[in-house]
């Protein structure tokens, strides 16, 4: 994680910039609290991994009831695609559960390894336009980089095939993030 100094001089920000950044958030934590879901569903709460799971998801979910009480207050649309993201984050969650708790934590690793990358993005952005969501931003990319260091150090590089996997996922979720913004 880059911890740069935000520029001073970020220009201003559009209402419509500003919206789309908390359009995507809010997906984006969405997403991640229904992977989580997929996952233990298939792994159920006796695995090794799964207190850690468990606290994980739980910060997923207060990420996300935060955007959900910000896009609220400020009055910006939530995605379209929310259905969409509902099965695709439990497809995605179920699918690499399946295929072994390595695989799972590979998923975490991916998402989190883009997340941080698209916070850090944002905060470049935002610069001092906001400062309540940028320091909402700073503190959840804090508890991402977590989940992917958790993952790493629980083997998530000897998942089966973790290069192909782990770029696939990524892939899939700057797609998720680049539509979440327009849609
Ligand atoms: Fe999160
Ligand atoms: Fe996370």
């Amino acid at each position: 994680m880059s911890q740069v100094a935000p520029p001073l001089t970020a220009p201003p920000l559009t209402a419509a910039e500003r919206a789309a950044m908390l359009r995507v958030d809010q997906a984006g934590e969405f997403g991640a609290t229904r992977i989580y879901a997929g996952q233990q569903a298939v792994m159920g709460t006796r695995s090794p991994m799964a207190r850690s799971i468990a606290r994980m998801a739980a910060q997923e979910e207060r990420h996300r009831q935060i955007f959900d009480r910000m896009i609220v207050a400020r009055r910006v649309r939530p995605t379209l695609l929310t259905p969409l993201w509902d099965v695709a984050g439990f497809a995605l969650g179920a699918a690499t559960a399946l295929m072994g708790e390595k695989a799972a934590m590979a998923c975490t690793a991916a998402i989190e390894t883009e997340i941080d990358a698209h916070y850090g993005e944002q905060l470049d952005r935002l610069g001092d336009n906001d400062p309540e969501l940028a320091d909402t931003i700073r503190e959840f990319q804090a508890e991402e980089v977590e989940h992917r260091e958790i993952a790493l150090a629980a083997g998530a590089e000897q998942a089966p095939a973790y290069p192909l996997l782990s770029a696939a996922i990524r892939l899939g979720c700057r797609t998720a993030i680049a539509l979440s913004k327009r849609i």
